[in-house]
């Protein structure tokens, strides 16, 4: 198994035997995590090492899976808050983050509002040759690859638990609906389920999933074995879907009005159960998180274990973490 990324910034350079890295490496995270056992359940493998999540911008589930993750591999743990840090008093994010440098630090996990900081930082310590990696937690609305991949892991694990693996998704349509336009994780999505020949299918209204997205219908897109679909109506997208995926209304992104109300958004893109009645039988939804219940999903079917796979998105985050910090170079 090869993987060659000193640091995770974005998935449009990772190649099928990538994907099938962490798939697999996550397997097996996943199957020591879930073995019933009395002991703490850790793991060795980075007893020594420092990982510091520098997050920016706020976060609940993805801050935490990076740090359960990190502890779990027996890292030493360092949590950056912007509230309580030293950036109220101007110092610039570079000496931020030159400071955990000087600390130890050996992965960096990095959110930020602004797309291109965690690259702008993981330019900085190559250049001072530090052999730090750099693991993007989101940056604006540019990407979020270790919410993909945990995507992914989610549905390669749901069609084979014992050999989760990108060719799985081989055949199957895929339906994203939401608020694309301001979403990283769409935009890693799109690269990591288009790296098998599976179709994908968004939807929303042209205010959030402008025109400009028919770049993902030709170009080097087209060069992809899966293929992209671009819908101004939810129907189509949901027609004989095998996996729906919603995207959060991020209204703090919006910087003019772009719907009549999250009201008339629910009544023409909301995912219900009636509307599921279009998909395969079987269908099952997954979510980012956070949610805006009875807004992007209807409240019941969130909670609906037949059709959501929330909880599961967010157990198998912590799997993906480990194996993500496993090959970034903690392993060795
Ligand atoms: C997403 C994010 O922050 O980009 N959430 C997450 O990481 N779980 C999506 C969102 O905020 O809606």
């Amino acid at each position: 198994m090869t993987f060659n990324h000193p640091h995770i910034l974005s998935l449009a350079d990772f190649t099928p035997d990538d994907y099938n890295a962490v798939l697999q490496t996550a397997a097996s995270f996943s199957d020591v995590l879930s073995r019933p056992t009395k002991k703490a359940k850790k793991l060795p493998t980075l007893q020594g090492r420092v990982v510091t999540n520098l997050f920016f911008e706020p976060s609940t589930r993805t801050r935490s899976s990076f740090e359960l993750a990190a502890k779990r591999l027996s890292a030493d743990t360092l949590n950056f808050a912007p509230g309580s840090s030293s950036l109220s008093k101007g110092e610039t994010i570079l000496d931020t983050a030159k400071t955990y440098l000087a600390m130890g630090t050996d992965i960096m996990v990095i959110r930020h509002k602004e797309a291109g900081v965690p690259q702008a930082i993981a330019a900085e310590l190559d250049r001072l040759n530090t052999h730090v990696g750099v693991l993007n937690a989101g940056d604006g609305q540019h990407e979020h690859p270790s919410q993909a991949l945990l995507d992914l892991f989610t549905l390669c694990f749901l069609l084979d638990p014992q050999s989760p693996r990108l060719e799985l998704l081989s055949g199957k349509k895929i339906a994203i609906v939401g608020d694309i336009v301001h979403s990283r994780v769409a935009r890693s999505n799109l690269w990591s389920l288009t790296a098998t020949d599976c179709e994908v299918h968004l939807a929303a209204p042209p205010t959030l999933l402008p025109q400009f997205f028919a770049q993902y219908t030709s170009g080097q897109f087209q060069e992809r074995p899966g293929k992209v679909f671009v819908h101004w109506s939810v129907e189509p997208a949901l027609q004989d879907a095998d996996f729906v995926m919603t995207l959060r209304l991020q209204k703090e992104r919006m910087t003019q009005h772009l719907l009549p109300s999250a009201r008339e958004y629910h009544h023409r893109f909301g995912i219900t159960r009636d509307r599921l009645e279009l998909c395969k039988p079987g269908v099952k939804v997954l979510h980012p998180g956070p949610v805006n219940r009875g807004v992007e999903i209807s409240s019941d079917l969130m909670d609906d274990p037949q059709f959501s796979l929330i909880s599961q998105q967010v157990s198998s985050g912590v799997s993906v973490r480990m194996a993500l910090l496993y090959l970034m170079g903690g392993g060795k």
